[in-house]
């Protein structure tokens, strides 16, 4: 089932471009206002569970954060987001994960998912995710 659910994302990434699939956002403008509503550090630790290629990243280095991790299921995600911010893609801890066999070693200050969460679609799944979130 994990196999099969990577094996997806990993063919949506090889086979599409941004414009050509249904969730690409030009400026993630919600997600912005929300983390910027908490007033944190520049320093706080934030991640993007299933952040894909998605720009948020590119915006949060941008204002000044610090201390951004992407997780995301496929590789072929984090290789795009990588290619497209060249060396700035330094400043960021990527992370090919699935999500529910994510084992943090540390603790995150802002937890962002934009989209990802509603693909987990059991019970298990969805604990699994839970708890280590609450972690
Ligand atoms: C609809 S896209 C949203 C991408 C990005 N968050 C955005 O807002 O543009 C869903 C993302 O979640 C990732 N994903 C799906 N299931 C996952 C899982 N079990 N663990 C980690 N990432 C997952 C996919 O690879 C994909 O990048």
């Amino acid at each position: 089932m994990e196999k099969e659910r990577k094996h997806h994302w990993e063919t949506v990434y090889k086979t599409k471009k941004p414009d050509q699939v249904g969730w690409t956002q030009k400026i993630p403008k919600t997600s912005l206002e929300i983390i910027n509503s908490f007033e944190v550090d520049k320093t706080a630790k934030i991640i993007d569970i299933g952040g894909g290629d998605a720009k948020l990243v590119d915006y949060l280095l941008e204002q000044g954060f610090t201390n951004i991790t992407v997780l995301d299921i496929s590789a072929e995600a984090i290789e795009k987001a990588k290619k497209r911010l060249g060396v700035k893609a330094n400043n960021i801890d990527w992370i090919i994960s699935d999500i529910t066999e994510f084992e943090p070693k540390t603790t995150y200050d802002i937890w962002h998912d934009r989209a990802a969460f509603h693909f987990l679609t059991t019970e298990e799944q969805i604990s699994k995710y839970m708890a280590i979130a609450k972690k």
